[in-house]
């Protein structure tokens, strides 16, 4: 957070984390859509909230990560790739030029195949304007959303962004920003969350409660703007806030490629990741082996409410509905297995091509 409103401002812990993910994600993000079978000519990065590019202790800020992530990975007249910038602080703006100038002395591509825009403004009014500007449209955008968690992003962008081919979102969230200011804050801030004023019932709600129902609004919000996948995690820093990000795309193999993100993310910045949706609030991992315990106890639930099923269909319902990947399957339901919780039809060694199931309670 910007201290004293000085610009730069030092680097949170969860910020190195979440540079790391965008990193590791746009070095995907990058190839799949220049170089991959269904390539595009091109593309588009844009950040609604850039920042000044630069941390006080000359950390690179997200616009750089970006565009070396491109640098990086992609080879030079490999499509044209446009980078859309937006900050309404002024100071942000212009440092923003000098950190690109000092990150890249020589311009990494023409100015044809790599335009790049910054401007002063706010995202409400005039990302949509820039990117119009731009001829983004019609193209695939990555739309980085990374305000200082109050989203103010409107509805309408995002449902134009989940109508476009091939786009994703990804929105930094603070719900205790929500839960503070709930009773000061008007109809606008209803349209965070696609106009529906259901959030506002977290005045009602027990405080362990209250984050996750801010989430479960905006995760509603963004479906209803036309994203089908979402994936959301909790940044869990030693100390201060923790921090949330939801992505939403249009496509199962987006979350996929965001999850490997997540999951190779550099484990020692000290900062754990959550599920949101785990009522134990079990944190992931903060050391090298992951935490499994809180997809053990999903996938249990999920086999008590809803019968028999196949390994691969908990393998899908992971992918999609948790933040583990497919791959933490078999190694989360084997206690189960070992304790009789589960049992695998036909009897025999557990595999991915097996059905199982929870019995009742009494027949065990
Ligand atoms: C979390 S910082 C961005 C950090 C940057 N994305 C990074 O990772 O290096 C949020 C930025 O949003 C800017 N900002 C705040 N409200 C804004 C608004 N309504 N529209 C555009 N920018 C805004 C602030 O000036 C600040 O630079």
């Amino acid at each position: 957070m910007s201290v004293g409103g000085t610009v730069p401002w030092p680097c949170a812990p969860h910020t190195v984390v979440k540079h790391d993910i965008y990193q590791r994600y746009l070095e995907r993000w990058f190839p799949i859509l220049l170089q991959g079978p269904r390539r595009y000519s091109s593309v588009t990065y844009a950040e609604g909230f850039s920042g000044p590019g630069i941390y006080s202790g000359g950390e690179d800020g997200s616009p750089v990560i970006a565009i070396r992530a491109l640098v990086t990975k992609v080879p030079p007249a490999t499509g044209v790739v446009r980078f859309a910038f937006l900050d309404n602080d002024e100071r942000c703006v212009n440092m923003l030029w000098d950190s690109l100038r000092s990150a890249f002395p020589e311009r990494p591509r023409t100015e044809t195949a790599m335009p790049v825009v910054v401007r002063e403004g706010t995202c409400a009014n005039d990302l949509e304007r820039v990117l119009d500007e731009m001829k983004a449209w019609g193209k695939p955008i990555f739309a980085n959303l990374d305000s200082w968690g109050n989203a103010p992003v409107p509805f309408r962008l995002l449902q134009r962004l989940a109508a476009n081919v091939s786009s994703e979102v990804m929105v930094t969230l603070s719900p205790q920003h929500f839960v503070r200011f709930v009773s000061k804050k008007g109809a606008a801030a209803d349209d965070v969350f696609g106009g529906d004023p259901r959030w506002r019932t977290v005045t009602n709600l027990a405080p362990e409660a209250k984050s996750r129902h801010i989430l479960a609004c905006y995760r509603q919000g963004l479906r209803t703007a036309g994203f089908p996948y979402l994936l959301d995690f909790e940044l869990v820093p030693k100390h201060g806030q923790p921090l949330y990000l939801i992505f939403g795309t249009g496509h199962p193999f987006g979350v996929e490629k965001m999850k490997e993100s997540l999951w190779e993310v550099d484990r020692t910045q000290g900062v754990g990741f959550r599920d949101p949706r785990d009522e134990q609030a079990e944190t992931l991992f903060v050391v090298d082996e992951p935490q499994l315990t809180p997809l053990t106890r999903q996938l249990h639930q999920k086999l008590r409410d809803g019968g028999p099923a196949r390994v691969e269909e908990l393998r899908q319902f992971t992918l999609l509905e948790t933040v583990y990947r497919p791959q933490h399957v078999l190694r989360a339901l084997k206690p189960l297995v070992d304790q009789g919780a589960i049992e695998v039809e036909g009897g025999g060694a557990l595999r991915i091509a097996s059905v199982v199931s929870s019995p009742p309670p009494s027949s065990r």
